[in-house]
């Protein structure tokens, strides 16, 4: 990867050790910026190495928040706690380090854009056959959602900089792990189909959504909320071929009613136990389950920036496997 030149503008990112956070490094140096890295010191930089990415550990303090957003022009804040033993977990990994970067941008004077990787989960679901808009009320329904929704209400009218918010759905792809399971249980033949619960979603690959954090970054008229997704919305015939195409082996529906998930999900050790072997057992994964959509309308993205997805499921599913073979993950 060439080196951006010295006076390329340069950008922040946070989390970008993690599954979003490295595609959207990637994509930053792909356009150009240059590009510094928030990480900490257990953080595991394998996706960041060989990179020309300057990393800083900036801790908590108003010192550090202020030497890692110096000279910065953008801020792409992607670190955030996706897994939380509690509500105050949430909050601790989504809020509070939101609180402080924000009050670090006021104070860094050549900043001018700052977009904030919130989640559909703080608008919460959706109805069959209608996708969450931005301008729909937010429902959260879980301590997750309820955590993102709390960090968006932190920007308001009087920063003294551009701030968008990205709102993606589920994402998958090449370097996360969530979907780690459901190839691993394709490679042997066998995918799940819920019923009585979710029949349509909103997936977007994650290289995609990096892109539409820049895409926010870089077109000086976007600002607020927007939902990132593509105009498809998926159910779980699309899910089961798209994992099909991708593995080239019959796959078979499981059909498992999602009150019977529930039941067997269950709580406590019993609960943890099972969702360490299956994770669609896991009571957060199952909960997910319950409503009938979980879906947004990407549209206002699309208008406002020059984004568009470059991968429909087939493509990402494809590129997912390929990279789950070839990393020894599955
Ligand atoms: N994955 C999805 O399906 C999805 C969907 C919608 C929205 N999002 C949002 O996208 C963002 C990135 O998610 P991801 O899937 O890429 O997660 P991930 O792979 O778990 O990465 C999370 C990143 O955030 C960092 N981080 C976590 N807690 C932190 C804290 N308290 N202080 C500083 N850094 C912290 C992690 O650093 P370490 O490497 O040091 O642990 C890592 O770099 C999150 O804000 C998430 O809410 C994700």
């Amino acid at each position: 990867m060439t080196s951006p030149a010295a006076n390329a503008p340069l950008a922040v990112v946070t989390g970008a050790t993690g599954f979003l956070g490295s595609h959207v490094v990637d994509a930053l140096l792909e356009g150009g910026w240059r590009v510094r890295a928030a990480v900490r010191p257990t953080s595991d930089l394998r996706w960041l190495q060989g990179k020309p990415v300057r990393t800083v550990v900036p801790g908590e303090t108003d010192d550090g928040l202020d030497r890692l957003l110096a000279e910065a022009a953008a801020v792409v804040h992607c670190a955030g706690a996706i897994n939380a033993p509690d509500a105050a977990g949430y909050r601790a990994g989504n809020v509070e380090p939101t609180r402080r970067l924000i009050a670090a941008a006021c104070r860094a004077s050549e900043l001018r854009a700052f977009v904030y990787v919130s989640s559909l989960a703080a608008a919460g679901p959706a109805v069959p056959g209608r996708p969450r808009a931005e301008t729909d009320p937010p429902a959260p329904i879980s301590a997750y959602g309820r955590s993102k929704l709390e960090a968006e209400t932190l920007f308001g009218t009087q920063l003294p900089f551009r701030w968008a918010i990205l709102r993606p759905p589920a994402l998958y792809g090449p370097r996360d792990r969530a979907f780690v399971r459901l190839f691993a249980w394709a490679r042997r033949g066998w995918t799940v189909r819920a019923v009585g619960g979710l029949r349509e979603m909103s997936l977007l690959d994650g290289r995609d959504c990096a892109a539409a954090a820049v895409a926010l970054v870089k077109t000086p008229t976007a600002h607020g909320v927007y939902f990132a997704a593509d105009e498809r919305r998926l159910n779980w015939h699309d899910l089961a071929e798209a994992l099909r195409q991708a593995t080239q082996r019959p796959v078979r529906a499981l059909v498992a009613p999602v009150g019977v998930l529930r039941l067997l999900a269950g709580r406590g050790e019993s609960g943890r136990r099972a969702a360490a072997r299956w994770s669609l057992l896991d009571p957060e994964v199952v909960a997910r389950l319950a409503p009938a959509a979980w879906t947004c309308d990407g549209a206002r993205l699309r208008q406002d920036t020059a984004w568009r997805p470059q991968r429909d499921l087939a493509r990402g599913f494809r590129e997912t496997w390929a990279f789950y073979l070839d990393a020894g993950w599955i």
